[in-house]
Parts: structure tokens; C-alpha cells; sequence
């Protein structure tokens, strides 16, 4: 611990307080400084309305809302916080409120939190607490936001289920006037409550203030300094060991590069040291320790007090809006960035770019100097105790021109491929440049910073003159070389990325000298505030079944107080665990040694292969074996090698950090399609071809015949609530709560690796933190885990995976590649699809789904003859799984994508080629009536005219359209799920437990609906109990969008069992009410019990169609391959539905879940290794509140009364995931524009996910295209 000692000397060793929820808290030296708010709330406060997913500050499920006074101005504010990323010892003086502040069912729910459930805002319900609390810190600071304001709040929280229409519904009634919580939508009165009305109170401010002393705390792992003046820091500073300090100051660095602060042992708190968190507005100085939140604001009002010098901070401040995220931009500071731009040369600081860009300086001092330097010049610096005291702006005259431009994969939260910022300086009137314009860009490379060359060259050159810009683009051609680092974008997209934001500097600086189509590449995308619309019809007369209802679960799950698996109480003396991976594919383990683990304070043991005595594997009902523990061989990266097993959870996962593995007979792994299909070995058939007609004949016979390959990527499922199990030896076994879709074979793989009878496995499941498949087969693995471990060490284990970890060793939603070959006649009508369809599998086959796709390639259309070949390839990744519609996506989408390529191949309209394609059958009445509704609803020819014109006067911007119809199968196969009816005789409540899983998709509140209606009695008599291997043993998987309709089915048959046993005496009594009738059953002896095992094919149920059709605008960027998807219709069948709300939300959750898949969701591995590049919130992007449709129509289409569904029902999980590939093929038509302007060939292979670097690819703009005329 160094010289540290002697301050200890100095102060006394002190206290943290603050207030939780109004409590005051203490902690001290019984606290490691690593320990997060969040674990400090969930386990010490046992506040589990928190939840906790990501651990990065990526996801916002963890978010609480603060209020401290700001050391700076001391005025008191309000922040939402990440407490994933808190250390709790520098909450000194916060008052901190989570969700179960705000409200609870038994006290009356906070507006904000009955406003989300009214809007089914929720499904699985883990995201809620975190938005709402968002929501809540913004409400605290700024009484009557804008919708806008509310909106963008929520940039940092991510919804995996709803598709985030319902939640910024629900936050945007918020917005107006103050005092009230709806007066922004007329729309919603009804819907939410005055605060008045409920007697809420707003908490009071904060009269809670930190300690004005220097704190310092002593703990087992390290110290804690808390200096309180720039002095006192650089004394502590003085003390500290090099290598083993770091400054706190927001603590979001962790969030993107975790292990910097693997071995430090002195954290010193810099936020209450008054020095770095003032600021000066003339000259403009901020100090280095205020937040970019702050920054922001006092930017902008110093840009509106001084124009004249300080014009362009409003343009900064625009820029540092598009910085990660609300929550982290409210405690993240200017100088803990630009520390992570020294020491991670190759972290792309927005904040950087900027403070280069206008010139700022940086005053630094160290315990034995002080310097000020440019920002550049602070990288350079190679002594660590540095402090960046304030940055000074420079004032900047009229004749200076700044802009700066931020382009990532994701319109917010996301980090930037490259931030560039351009200053320039020119005499008014005239575009020659008075100096050397500064160039600077960040996420090209480590090195690069400015592009000096191309500065030098422009040197008093004059920018509107064409041969002066293309040698300066040429210049940056040469001068930009990017990393070649596996994790970045391609290195031609970043060149051409560079080369594309200058062109738009030069642009806006000519300003009306361009010409207007040219002026289309001046501004970035403009978006404005979504909308959503949901149409559908309801009959009065089937209530409370087809009624709009609210999710059963959606109050408690509102306040937090809905339990999820990681929710239960600590069991007595229990441990936890953390696999240990391997890190590295296709090899043999030579040897694993976690002696270096075993030493950490706190390990309890390690365990691998050889503690299992029973069958080592997890995939017992499939016909290849999966490891829990590997032996010998590594199939990949990632794969589990042990379990690290510790006292506390932050311990177990360092551990298992140490644990050594070396590894043998190292081969090059095979990572994708194309490598696997050149091993014949690696290819298995599955499931049969489809074979109708003979196709050779017909190809040949053809007018018109295209060929090419079509390529879908990966999906990891991102379900907030990450794989969990915890075990419990218990006198009759083990107690297993495990977070999966599917208890059987949990009950069945645990029962064997343990060697006992599956009656000795007690599974029980509340609900899952979202699931979509990921949770059907891969919780074996995990639960075969913590069962083996709890029965070694006969305690209660839980293991959690980390997000990273879960990333890394969970096999993915399939990769597909596609190779065809297809004809029309001359007018129009398929002839021959040939179509090889491969999947990839991963590591076994056992979960391939490329049958499912051929099924699905050809539903909608007619063709003479079909060959469809599907097969499975094996990978060096995780045995990949079920993600929500597999196989059935990816066949629809390769069939669309033909379609587009015959119709740009033929010169034939998409819309009318299809039309022309789908079979005359009368079993299509409904979806060409579908069509021809969308079609007429959405104006699709006027927009289609309006599309043209657009592309045909903007040549920087372009727009595409693309209507896609839907057939989607739906089957039952056989399944089986049982139904137990309980009620009760003293006031006739009715409890039901179904062997489904609720995991968000609303499976609770239909059944409910159902029992309901058939008992005659309302919805509030009905209450729904987990699901568990007793009540409902034997149960079939919960997927496939099966499991809500099966469930109705058997619960209506077990109410109708039970209405039978009652009979009787119902007969007997003149219209009892259902307490008499209860009552009388109970004295007569009747069982007021009930249970049926349904069996699909058993009762009745009969596969059918879902019909569909989407049409969706989308406008493209064509100089950065940025777009925004302007509107989105679709139309959907659903039969009658059973609760439409909760429908609408199946729909809309599903369609952005397609949409994600399609555009920013990208898998990639190292080549070398085979380790996953995206294994964070950091690197992988799912869909935001910011990348839905602009404008989203919902409407349901009912084809009447579904004799083959439940009730006349239809599934709705799954279609929608479908009609995502709408986005893909309309932002063809985008790119097919910006081709043509390029004389290029419109038609190309366009794979998904079409990222914004695919998209800028694909327009394939070249400098000699950037033309000032
Ligand atoms: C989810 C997420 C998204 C993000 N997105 C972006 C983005 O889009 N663009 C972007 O530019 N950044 C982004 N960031 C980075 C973010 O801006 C930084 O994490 C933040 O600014 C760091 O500030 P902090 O106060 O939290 O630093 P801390 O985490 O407290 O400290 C980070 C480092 O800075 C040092 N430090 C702290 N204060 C000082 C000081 N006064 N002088 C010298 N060194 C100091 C510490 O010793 C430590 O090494 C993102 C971060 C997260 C978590
Ligand atoms: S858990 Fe904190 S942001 Fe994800
Ligand atoms: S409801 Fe938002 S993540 Fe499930």
C-alpha cells in the first residue's frame, strides 16, 4: 500500500453518508472501494426494484435518480445515475431514490409508474424501474419538459421487448404544463392521473450535504481518499503509488474499458474538490471535473451571452449531446475523457475531437508541476499523477467557421466510427482560408489526430474552387490510414468516411453558392419527435376476452416490486459462482491451473469436467453432445473450462479471471458460412429438400434468370435479465430457480448430472427478464452448473452471467447464407427457384433451423418448380440457438431478396412482381386484400411518386420504399402443457398455474382473460402462480409463439372440467352467484379443483396462416450511410385476438426486434482466436428509442373468427420479426438511387445487418462524385 500510511495521520478515518430513499446510510471501511450502488442497494438495502444487467452504463436498467448539491455553483441538482458504475463510497452527501421511492402497489403508484403500465409499457417489465427513474431525475429538474426533452431522455435505456412505442407514449403525456402529469398528448387524459388527484408529493430537495472534511478510508482491498481541495488531492497524489491509483470522478470509465482498474488499490475521489468543478464564462474556462451534462448547458448559455467570441459552444454543446448517454453524461466528466484518450490511444473521445478542433488549452498539474497544453499535447504526456485542473475555450472570431460531425453505428448511446471536427478561418465574403484549418479526427487510428498534411496544403487556399477540394480530399486519401484493428470499421469506410465529412464542411461553408441538390449533403439527417399509431377492433360482447387490457404484472413491475429470479433473498450461506472460459477456438486444453484464483481472499474452489461424475452434458435430448465443463477439445472460444465458486459474486468473477488455461494443437477456426462450406465435412443435410417440378428444365426455358448469394448475419438475443440459476440442496433434493422457457429439460439435465431422479429437482420460474428463445435449451448448461456446485459444497449457489460473459459463451440466433438461382417468363411469373439455404449451426448441429427456412422461403409466392436444399454447417462458435422466429426470418427474407433482384434485373416494379407472384389460391383472399389496404391506407403510389421526385432532386440524400407481404405458418407440434385451477371456497378466487413461462409476451394476463370469461367472473378473481415441476410437470418448451395459445386452450378446457364437476349443484341452485355456487360445491364435496393436460392435436388445435404486409420509407445519408427510418405500416392478421393491447405490443416488440436484426446488430469474431469482438453494450447495438420508425401504424387485420386457433385467435410473437426485412430492401431502393447518380450498377449484393458502414459501402460514393457543382 505504499507510503499511504501517513494519511492516515493527516484525518481521521471517516464515514460515507448519504440518503437512500430518505434513510440515511453509513458505510465505512467494511466497504472494498469496488463495490457498485447497485449491488450496495440490491444486496445490503435489499432494494431490488433496481435491476442490474449490463454493468456499463449501457443499458439503464440500473438507474436511480440523484440529488446533491454541485460543488461548483452549490445549487442543489438532480441527476439520473447509473449504479451499476457508482462506487458506493463516492455517494458522500447524495440523496439517492430508487423505484421503490417513487411508489409501490400497497402505497399508491407515482404517476409516472401507473402511466407506463396503462400504456403497456412493459413486458417482461426489467427495463421499466431503470426508465422510469430516468424519466423521474428529468421531471425533478425540469418541470415541464418538452416531448422532445422526454424522448431523448430515455437515450441511455434499453427495451428489448416493446419496441419503445408505448414507453415514450407513456413519457411524453408528461410533457407541458407543470404540476401535471398529462397535458402533453389530448390523446391520453383518460388514460393518466392529475398528480394532484393521487396525493402524490414531490420529494423534498436536497437538504443532505457530503462531509466538507477529507475522507479517508482503510478497507481489505484497498483505500479510499476523498480529499477535499486541489491541495489535499495533490498530497494524497504525492503518497500514492504509481501504478496502483486512480482518480474517481464520474466512474463511467469502467463502463468501457473494465480492466483498467484491475490491480489499483487507491482510488482517490475527485468530485467534491471545488476547484475542478468551476467554471468561469468570460473568458470561458470549465473545470476539468465538470460533467458533460454540465458542460452542456453552460456552453450553450455562454453561447447566447457572447456570440461574438463564443457563437460556435452551442455547436460543441450539440455535439456533447451525442455523447453516450444521458445517464453518463450526468456524472461522466471532460477530463476523466480525456484521460481515456491518453491512456487508450484508440478510444474515439467525442470530447477530444472537439477541444482539438477550437483550440482549447488544458492547464495539468502534478504534485510537482503545472503546465498547460494543447489537447493533443496532454496525450503525449508520459507521467501518471496528472490532474486536469480547468480548459479553457478560446474566443473565436466571426471569421471562423466551426463544425463538427459525430457518425456511429446508432443514432445515440453509441460510440463514434470517427468524430471529425474542421475550424477554418476566411476573410468575410469569400472563401479563401486566412491560415491553416485545423482537421481532426478521432477513431481512425491511435496516431492520427490531425490530418496535418492535408491543413498544410489548404493553407490559404481557396475552398470553393473545385481542383482545391478534390486535392485535399486526394491528400486525405493518402494521409488517413486507419487500424487495421479487427474491432473497428473497414478501414475504406473510415477513409471514405473522412474524405465524405470534409466534402459536407465545404458544403455548409459555401452555403448558397452549391446548387440545392448538392445542398442535400449540408445537413445531417433530421428526425423528429416518433409517433405511433395502433388500430384494431374489439367486440364488447366476448369481454373480458378481445378486451384491451392491462397486463396483469405491469403495476408491480412498475414499482419494482415484480420479482425476478436475481431478486430472491440471499439464501443462508450462500456462494456464488462464474464460469471461466476458454479464449481460444479449435484446440486442445493443455492445462488449467487456478492456483492463482484459489489464493484470492474469498475463492471457496474451483470446479471443472472431473467433479462430474454423471453424463457431461447438457444437451441430452439432442443428438449432439455439449459439454458442460470441457475435457479436452475446445470447439470455441468462450467455451465454459470451470466454475469459480466464492463467497461473493465480485469475487467469484475476478477469480475467474486468474484461473490459467494454456492450450494445444492450435488450428485456424473455421467462424463463418463461406469457410465452413469449403469442409464437406462440416455439412450436414437437414430436414428434406423441397422438390416441386423439375427446375433444371425450367431455368433453361426461362426469359430471365438471376443468380447470386445473399448473406444474413447473427443476433445475440440481449435479454436485460442475463442466464441465472441459484440451487438449493434441500431435504427432497434441490430447489432450482432458474431463468428458463423450458423447466422439463432443466429438471432432466440437472437430474442427471447430479445422478438423482428427476422427482428430486424442484424447479419453479416467477417470470424471465426476457428470454426470446435464447433461455429455451442454453439454461441447461447453467443450471447443470450451479446444481453440481451447490451439491460439492452443499450450499445454496447462484450464478449469474455477466453480460460479457453471456455474449461469449451463448450461442446466437443462426447465421444464414443463401446461393440461388431463379427464372421468370416474360411475363413476370417465377418458373425455377433453386436455392441452396445453409445455416450455421456453430459447434453442433442440434439447433439448426435452415429446415424452417425453406419452409418459409416459399410461402407467399407460386413458382412451376422449387428446389430448396437446406443445410446445417458447423463453426468454431457456441452451438447457436432458437432467437424469437428462427429459420422462419431468414426464409422469408432470402425469398424478398430474390424478389428485389429479379424486379431490378427485369426493370419490373418490386411491389407489382410480387403482386403478380402470389398464388391465385383463394387461401390468399386475405393477404391480397391486406396488401391492397396497405397499399391504400398508406398512399403507397403518391408516396412512391413523392420517393422519386425526392431522389431525383437531392443527390446526397435519398429515400427508398419497399412494401413486403407476410405468410407466416403457424404449427403446434404436439405440444403439451398443463393447467391446475384452484378455487377457493370462502370467497370463490380462483389461483391458476399453467406450465407456460411468462417472459413478457403477456401469457399471464391471456390465460387470465381466458378463466375469466369461461368462469364468468372478473379478471380481479384471478390470480396466476408461477409456474413450477410439480403443479406442471411434463411441460413442452414456452416458444414459438405457442405457448400463450396452448396455455388458453387448457386452461379453458381444465374451467371447463371444473364447471363440469360443478354442474350438478349449479343446476340444482336457481342462478347462483359464483360465491354461492362455490360455497354449495364446498359443503357438497364437490372438487373445487381442476387441472387439464393439454395436448395440441389432442385438443383440437389446427395449424394455420398469419397474414401480413409492411411498408416501410426509410431516407439515407448517402455521404455518411446513416438513415432514419421515416414510417412504418404494417398490417397484420391476428384472428380475434385474445388481449389486443397486449398484441400490439407482441407486434411492435417483434418488428424492431427485426429491424435490429437487419441494421445495427453485428457479430464478429477475431479471426485468430475465434473470440467475440462484440461482447458489450459498447460494441453491440440493438435498436434505441431513437432508431424506431418515426412514424409507426399498427393495424390488425381480424380474417374472422380462426377455427385452427384458440377462441379464434391468431399467435402474434413471432410474424412481425419478419416484416423487419422491409427495412433492408427500401434502404436498397435508397442506395439503388445514389448508384445511379454514380453510374453504377444498381443491382448488388446487399447483406444483412445493413450497418451504416454497409450502407455507405454500398453507395460507394467516390471522391471524384463531391462536386461544388
Ligand atoms: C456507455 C458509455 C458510452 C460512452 N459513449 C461515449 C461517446 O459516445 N463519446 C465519448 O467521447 N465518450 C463516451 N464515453 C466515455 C465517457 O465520456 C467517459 O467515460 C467519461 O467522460 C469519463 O469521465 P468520468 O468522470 O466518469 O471518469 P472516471 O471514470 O472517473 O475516470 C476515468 C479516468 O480519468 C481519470 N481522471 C478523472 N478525473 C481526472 C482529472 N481531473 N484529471 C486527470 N485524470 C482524471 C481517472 O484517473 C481515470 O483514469 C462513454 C462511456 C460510457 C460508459
Ligand atoms: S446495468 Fe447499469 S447501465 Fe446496464
Ligand atoms: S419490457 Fe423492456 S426489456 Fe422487457
Amino acid at each position: 500500500m505504499g507510503n499511504s500510511e501517513s494519511i492516515a495521520t493527516r484525518v481521521t478515518e471517516g464515514k460515507v453518508r448519504f440518503t437512500v430513499n430518505g434513510k440515511v446510510c453509513e458505510v465505512g471501511s467494511e466497504t472494498p472501494p469496488e463495490t457498485k450502488l447497485v449491488s450496495y442497494l440490491r444486496e445490503t438495502l435489499l432494494l431490488t426494484g433496481t435491476k442490474l444487467s449490463c454493468g456499463e452504463g449501457g443499458c439503464g436498467t440500473c438507474i436511480v435518480t440523484v440529488s446533491y448539491l454541485n460543488p461548483g455553483t452549490g445549487m442543489p441538482v438532480t441527476r439520473p445515475v447509473n449504479s451499476c458504475l457508482t462506487r458506493v463510497l463516492s455517494c458522500d452527501g447524495w440523496e439517492i431514490s430508487t423505484i421503490e421511492h417513487l411508489g409501490s402497489k400497497r402505497k399508491g403508484l407515482h404517476p409516472l409508474q401507473s402511466t407506463l403500465a396503462a400504456f403497456n409499457g412493459t413486458q417482461c417489465g426489467f427495463c421499466s424501474p431503470g426508465m422510469i427513474m430516468t424519466v423521474n431525475s428529468v421531471l425533478r429538474e425540469n418541470e415541464s419538459p418538452s416531448m422532445e426533452t422526454l424522448e431523448k431522455s430515455i437515450d441511455g435505456n434499453i427495451c428489448r421487448c416493446t419496441g419503445y412505442r408505448p414507453i415514450l407514449d407513456a413519457f411524453k403525456s408528461f410533457a407541458g404544463t407543470p404540476g401535471t402529469s398529462c397535458s402533453g398528448d389530448p390523446d391520453t387524459k383518460d388514460i393518466v392521473p392529475d398528480i394532484e388527484d393521487i396525493g402524490w408529493v414531490c420529494p423534498q430537495k436536497n437538504n443532505f450535504n457530503p462531509s466538507p472534511d477529507e475522507v479517508y478510508i482503510e478497507t481489505s482491498s484497498g483505500r479510499w481518499y476523498s480529499p477535499n481541495n486541489l491541495e489535499n488531492l495533490l498530497s494524497v497524489l504525492k503518497l500514492v503509488p504509481e501504478e496502483y491509483y486512480t482518480l474517481v470522478a464520474g466512474s463511467t470509465g469502467p463502463g468501457v474499458y473494465k480492466d483498467d482498474n484491475f490491480l489499483v488499490q487507491h482510488f482517490i475521489d475527485v468530485s467534491k474538490i471545488v476547484e475542478l468543478r468551476s467554471h468561469a464564462e468570460s473568458p470561458l474556462e470549465l473545470g476539468g471535473g465538470i460533467t458533460i451534462h454540465d458542460s452542456i448547458s453552460i456552453l450553450r448559455k455562454v453561447s447566447r451571452l457572447y456570440p461574438e467570441k463564443y457563437g460556435y459552444t452551442e455547436q460543441v454543446a450539440e455535439h456533447l449531446e451525442k455523447v453516450a448517454n444521458l445517464a453518463v453524461r450526468s456524472v461522466g466528466t471532460l477530463a476523466g475523457n480525456l484521460e481515456l484518450k491518453r491512456r487508450h490511444r484508440s478510444f474515439p473521445s467525442d470530447v477530444f475531437t472537439l477541444l482539438e478542433t477550437v483550440g482549447a488549452s488544458i492547464e495539468v498539474v502534478s504534485p510537482t508541476s503545472k503546465v498547460s497544453c494543447s489537447p493533443s499535447e496532454y496525450l503525449e504526456i508520459q507521467q501518471s499523477k496528472q490532474v486536469i485542473v480547468k480548459i479553457r475555450f478560446p474566443a473565436l472570431s466571426e471569421k471562423c467557421h466551426f463544425q463538427s460531425y459525430k457518425i456511429s453505428s446508432r443514432k445515440v448511446n453509441a460510440h463514434a466510427y470517427i468524430s471529425a471536427g474542421f475550424l477554418a478561418k476566411t476573410e468575410p465574403g469569400t472563401f479563401m482560408l486566412l491560415d491553416k484549418p485545423n482537421l481532426v479526427f478521432t477513431g481512425v487510428s491511435g496516431d492520427l489526430i490531425r490530418a496535418v498534411e492535408t491543413e498544410k496544403l489548404l493553407e490559404n487556399q481557396d475552398l470553393s474552387d473545385q481542383a482545391v477540394l478534390d486535392s485535399a480530399l486526394k491528400s486525405l486519401g493518402s494521409e488517413i490510414t486507419p487500424d487495421p484493428d479487427p474491432r473497428s470499421s473497414d478501414p475504406a469506410f473510415r477513409v471514405g468516411l473522412v474524405q465524405a465529412l470534409f466534402y459536407r464542411f465545404v458544403l455548409n461553408l459555401l452555403g448558397d453558392k452549391v446548387p440545392s441538390n448538392l445542398r442535400s449533403g449540408v445537413q445531417p439527417l433530421q428526425r423528429g419527435v416518433s409517433h405511433g399509431v395502433q388500430e384494431f377492433e374489439t367486440d364488447p360482447s366476448l369481454y373480458p376476452i378481445n378486451k384491451p387490457v392491462q397486463k396483469l404484472e405491469a403495476e408491480s413491475q412498475c414499482s419494482g416490486e415484480a420479482e425476478y429470479t436475481g431478486d430472491k433473498p440471499v439464501f443462508h450461506n450462500q456462494l456464488y459462482a462464474a464460469f471461466v472460459l476458454s479464449t481460444q477456438a479449435n484446440c486442445d486444453l493443455e492445462s488449467v491451473d487456478p492456483s492463482a484464483a484459489l489464493d484470492l481472499p474469498g475463492v471457496v474452489g474451483f470446479m471443472s469436467q472431473e467433479d462430474i461424475s454423471g453424463d457431461n452434458n447438457f444437451s441430452q435430448t439432442k443428438p449432439w453432445k455439449e459439454e458442460i465443463f470441457a475435457t479436452k477439445k475446445v470447439l470455441y472460444a468462450g467455451q465454459a473450462v470451470g466454475l469459480l465458486v466464492a463467497e461473493n459474486e465480485e469475487v467469484a468473477r475476478k477469480a475467474s479471471k486468474l484461473v490459467k488455461i494454456s492450450y494445444t494443437n492450435i488450428q485456424e477456426p473455421v467462424l463463418t458460412l463461406q469457410e465452413a462450406i469449403k469442409h464437406p465435412e462440416k455439412i450436414e443435410p437437414t430436414g428434406d429438400p423441397i422438390v416441386e417440378g423439375d427446375v433444371e428444365k425450367e431455368l433453361k426455358g426461362s426469359v430471365k434468370t438471376v443468380s447470386g448469394e445473399f448473406e444474413i448475419g447473427s443476433q445475440y438475443p440481449f435479454h436485460l435479465e442475463t442466464q441465472i440459476c441459484i440451487s438449493v440442496p434441500k431435504e427432497d433434493g434441490f430447489d432450482i430457480y432458474c431463468s428458463t422457457q423450458d423447466i422439463d429439460k432443466v429438471q432432466t439435465t440437472v437430474a442427471s448430472v447430479l445422478g438423482v431422479q428427476l422427482k428430486d429437482i424442484n424447479i419453479s420460474v416467477k417470470r424471465l427478464g426476457g428470454a426470446f428463445g435464447a433461455k429455451i435449451s442454453r439454461p441447461n448448461q447453467i443450471a447443470a452448473a450451479c446444481a453440481l456446485a451447490s451439491k460439492k459444497f452443499n450450499r445454496p449457489v447462484k450464478l449469474q452471467l455477466d453480460l460479457k460473459t453471456n455474449m461469449e459463451m451463448i450461442g446466437k440466433r443462426l447465421p444464414f447464407l443463401a446461393r440461388y438461382k431463379v427464372g421468370v417468363d416474360d411475363s413476370g411469373t417465377l418458373t425455377g427457384v433453386q436455392i441452396n439455404i445453409f445455416c450455421d449451426s456453430g459447434s453442433s448441429h442440434n439447433e439448426f433451423t435452415a429446415d424452417a427456412a425453406v419452409f418459409f422461403a416459399k410461402l407467399c409466392y407460386q413458382a412451376k418448380a422449387w428446389n430448396l436444399v437446406p443445410q446445417s454447417a458447423l463453426t468454431n462458435t457456441p452451438s447457436n440457438t432458437y432467437i424469437r422466429a428462427p429459420g422462419t426470418t431468414q426464409g422469408h427474407a432470402i425469398m424478398e431478396n430474390i424478389m428485389e433482384h429479379l424486379a431490378a434485373e427485369t426493370g419490373t416494379d418490386p411491389l407489382e412482381l410480387r403482386l403478380h407472384n402470389i398464388p391465385e389460391d383463394p387461401s390468399y383472399d386475405s393477404l391480397r386484400e391486406i396488401i391492397k389496404k396497405l397499399r391504400e391506407s398508406s398512399e403507397y403510389d403518391l408516396k412512391k411518386q413523392q420517393v422519386l421526385d425526392f431522389n431525383q432532386n437531392n443527390r446526397w440524400k435519398k429515400k427508398g420504399l419497399s412494401l413486403v407481404p407476410i405468410n407466416y405458418r403457424h404449427d403446434y407440434y404436439g405440444s403439451r402443457f398443463n393447467v391446475l385451477i384452484s378455487v377457493y371456497r370462502r370467497d370463490g378466487s380462483v389461483a391458476v398455474s399453467h406450465g407456460g413461462i411468462e417472459m413478457g409476451q403477456g401469457i399471464n394476463t391471456k390465460v387470465c382473460q381466458v378463466v375469466a370469461k369461461e368462469l364468468g367472473i372478473s379478471m380481479e378473481m384471478v390470480s396466476i402462480k408461477p409456474t413450477d415441476s410439480f403443479t406442471n410437470p411434463n411441460a413442452s418448451l414456452t416458444g414459438g409463439s405457442m405457448g400463450s395459445e396452448c396455455n388458453c386452450s387448457a386452461a379453458l378446457i381444465a374451467c371447463q372440467k371444473l364447471k363440469e364437476q360443478m354442474k350438478p349443484i349449479a343446476e340444482k341452485l336457481k342462478n347462483p352467484t359464483w360465491l354461492e355456487l362455490v360455497t354449495e360445491c364446498y359443503n357438497q364435496g364437490v372438487d373445487l379443483s381442476a387441472r387439464h393436460m393439454g395436448h395440441s392435436s389432442k385438443d383440437g388445435l389446427i395449424g394455420y396462416n398469419i397474414w401480413a404486409a409492411v411498408l416501410t420509407q426509410v431516407e439515407v445519408d448517402v455521404l455518411t450511410g446513416e438513415m432514419n427510418i421515416e414510417s412504418c405500416n404494417l398490417i397484420e392478421d391476428t384472428g380475434t385476438s385474445i388481449s389486443p393491447d397486449v398484441d400490439v405490443g407482441q407486434v411492435e416488440g417483434g418488428l424492431i426486434m427485426g429491424l435490429g436484426l437487419w441494421t445495427s446488430e453485428q457479430i464478429r469474431y477475431d479471426k485468430k482466436t475465434g473470440r467475440l469482438l462484440d461482447n458489450s453494450s459498447w460494441e453491440y447495438k440493438v435498436p434505441s428509442a431513437m432508431d424506431i420508425p418515426e412514424k409507426m401504424r399498427i393495424e390488425f387485420y381480424n380474417s374472422g373468427h380462426n377455427p385452427g386457433g384458440v377462441l379464434g385467435s391468431k399467435a402474434t410473437g413471432e410474424p412481425s420479426v419478419l416484416a423487419g426485412v422491409s427495412v433492408l430492401t427500401a434502404l436498397r431502393q435508397a442506395i439503388r438511387s445514389a448508384r445511379q447518380d454514380s453510374n453504377l450498377p444498381t443491382w448488388f449484393q446487399f447483406n444483412g445487418p445493413a450497418t451504416v458502414e454497409a450502407i455507405k459501402l454500398g453507395c460507394s460514393v467516390d471522391v471524384k462524385n463531391m462536386k461544388l457543382q
